[in-house]
């Protein structure tokens, strides 16, 4: 049996609703983009939604519309994906990375108030794994100081706290599309906002930093090439629309997971979030200390079983050797980025798989660590 850690799940609706663009020969800035852009700002619940061609293109737009510029501060942890760190240093910006909390492997809000200094400008709240983050506080504190916060959600469409979609609370918060998310464009990504300045200027940006009046070629800032495709809005369109159905497939397929691990005591998932709605992008495991991550991945590769090794603290990606950044405390960042192991996750996995993955995790344990007390 082979299972990849990821797969989009393309419906023969999804392939028609793609076709029926290519036929209808507005491939670009047409209908499709319209409707997703209203549907995404519907589902959030918030009043401006600019798809543009990536996550990443959605947080440098994002960073830029703030205004965030050289030398300035932008608070964020280092366990997330790099694209994170890349849209900072991307502006010129200087990555401040803060801990995260055991348990959530969200950023920690008490660990923030001791990093922040004269030029910090934002925090980047990022929901990892689809948990939410606790954005409300960090949101007081920002205010407190003075600071945009831009919520990450590319790995959390759909998560809820305090009776609000994530991505929804901060000034601006951000979604992707690749194709192991919980929907996906095939690439893409948008960025929400209740501020009209924000989204025109994000939406000038994408096209060559184009002004959106009748003026026709009027370019009134550095622009980039960020729009995303009617197909892409016409596929991701089709997807958002079920996405109440994929994340409760998702959250069975997690439960499905917790049961099959039970046995084993000593490894962790999440627990309950009671105040809100975990939207399940992955399924992570953090394997008890002293356990080689790194051989019980090799191992489970050769049964077949893709699984991922998120993430690899940013501040300690190469690239940062070259690059000024700060950083507080980061053990736990550091103990959690070498023991966290990710399952195969995506919306047909069925559950002869997840039986087939957790009973070869456990006896992988047992055999090499059986101090591990694997179940
Ligand atoms: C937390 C986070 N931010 C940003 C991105 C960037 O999205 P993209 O790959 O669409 O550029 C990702 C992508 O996986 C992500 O996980």
């Amino acid at each position: 049996m082979k299972i990849p850690l990821a797969k989009p799940e393309i419906l023969e609706s999804d392939i028609e609703a793609v076709t029926a663009v290519l036929r209808s020969s507005r491939l670009s800035q047409g209908p499709m983009l319209q409707a997703f852009e209203e549907t995404v700002a519907n589902y959030l619940d918030v009043v401006h939604a600019v798809a543009v061609n990536s996550g990443t293109s959605a947080l440098q737009l994002g960073l830029r519309a703030l205004g965030i510029a050289e030398g300035d501060e932008i608070i964020l942890p280092s366990f997330s994906f790099m694209a994170v760190t890349n849209a900072v240093l991307a502006a010129g910006a200087v990555p401040v990375f803060v801990d995260i909390a055991s348990g959530s492997w969200n950023l920690d809000p008490a660990k923030i108030e001791e990093l922040i200094g004269p030029r910090t400008k934002a925090i980047i709240v990022v929901h990892t794994f689809g948990f939410p983050a606790p954005a409300d506080r960090i949101i007081s504190l920002a205010r407190h100081h003075g600071l945009f916060v831009i919520e990450d959600a590319c790995e959390a469409l759909g998560a809820e706290l305090s009776g609000r979609k994530a991505g929804a609370l901060g000034d601006i918060g951000i979604l992707a599309f690749y194709p192991n998310k919980q929907i996906t464009t095939g690439e893409g990504g948008a960025l929400v906002t209740n501020s009209a300045a924000v989204a025109e200027s994000v939406r000038c940006l994408r096209n060559q930093g184009r002004e959106n009046s009748t003026q026709w070629l009027q370019h009134c800032e550095i622009g980039y090439s960020y729009r995303l495709s009617d197909l892409n809005c016409a596929l991701g369109l089709g997807q958002l629309l079920r996405i109440e159905s994929i994340l409760e497939r998702r959250e069975a397929l997690a439960r499905c997971y917790q049961r099959y691990l039970a046995a084993n005591e000593e490894l962790q998932s999440y627990c309950e979030f009671s105040t809100g709605r975990i939207s399940w992008f992955t399924y992570p495991v953090l394997l008890p200390s002293g356990v080689n991550r790194d051989e019980i991945w090799r191992e489970l590769g050769q049964m077949g079983i893709e699984t991922g090794r998120y993430f690899p603290p940013a501040h300690l990606q190469p690239v940062m050797h070259s690059v000024p950044f700060r950083s507080g405390d980061l053990s736990e960042t550091l103990s959690v980025a070498q023991r966290v192991l990710c399952l195969p996750f995506f919306n047909e996995l069925e559950e002869r798989g997840i039986e087939f993955v957790c009973r070869s995790v456990n006896e992988a344990l047992a055999v090499r660590y059986p101090a591990a007390k694997a179940g």
